[in-house]
């Protein structure tokens, strides 16, 4: 596969196959995006990956937290270790928020002031979206935004090199509502706070959430070329 093949065939897939993947196919993934660049090579990322036996106990115990806590933990979900949006997000970011939220939950055909609806899909994060493989990517607490931004690089390469192997992914930052749950029960130590979780395995094709795709902004919206002759797009 090219990497352009990787880089377009890959969306966030949100329900998945009862199709096991191999333990050395993610071990191997694993290691190889590791090659991904870091500044000054600090190879900020804290991968732990689940599947089999702990996965499905993990999941047990997730369907009794969100039971118990269905806004996460803390009042509210505010157990949160990091601000995932601004608190006042500029009109265009709202905008594309919002357009893929509505394409989202009509796809479910979930109506927009259907609130119970609506988290109770939201919930189905916390199962890894069924996949039957998951991963959760954690930095150190003293890494500042350009260790943050080095996991972004790491997550990437992963989720293209699972298009390799005809695998599919969903990166979720919904974990980090429940951040306290999955550090103790993966014992990740108190010093490593959680940035995002992972959904992987085989795509169901069939089933329609699977069946939008997310829209981009023109490329003259967020770039800028200069010593370029052509009008471009
Ligand atoms: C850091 C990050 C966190 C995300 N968190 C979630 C999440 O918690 N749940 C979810 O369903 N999708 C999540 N997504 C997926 C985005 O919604 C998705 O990438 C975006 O809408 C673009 O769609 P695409 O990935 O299909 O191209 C996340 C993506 C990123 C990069």
């Amino acid at each position: 596969m090219k990497v352009s093949e990787a880089i377009t065939s890959r969306r966030s897939i949100r329900a998945f196959l009862d199709r096991p993947v191999e333990e050395d196919v993610l071990r191997r993934i694993i290691e190889r995006a590791a090659r991904a660049p870091s500044g000054g090579n600090l190879q900020p990322w804290h991968i732990y990956m689940l599947r089999g036996e702990p996965l499905t106990q993990f999941k047990q115990l997730m369907s009794e937290r969100v039971a118990a806590e269905p806004g996460g933990e803390g009042a509210g979900g505010e157990g949160v270790d990091y601000v995932m949006y601004p608190e006042k997000m500029g009109r265009a970011y709202m905008e594309r928020r919002s357009t893929f939220g509505e394409a989202l939950y009509t796809s479910l055909g979930i109506q927009r002031g259907d609130r119970e609806s609506r988290s109770k899909w939201m919930h189905h994060n916390y199962q890894f979206y069924d996949a039957p493989a998951g991963l959760f990517c954690y930095v150190s607490r003293e890494a500042g935004p350009m260790q943050w931004a080095d996991l972004g690089m790491y997550l990437q390469s992963v989720m293209l090199l699972l298009r390799e192997e005809g695998l599919d992914s969903c990166p979720q930052a919904a974990w980090a509502r429940y951040g306290r749950t999955v550090s103790s029960f993966l014992r990740a130590p108190d010093d490593q706070m959680l940035f995002c979780g992972m959904a992987i395995g085989y795509a169901d094709a069939e089933h329609p959430v699977n069946t939008f795709a997310t829209e981009r902004i023109l490329t003259k919206e967020f770039a800028t070329f200069l010593g370029f002759d052509g009008a471009g797009s």
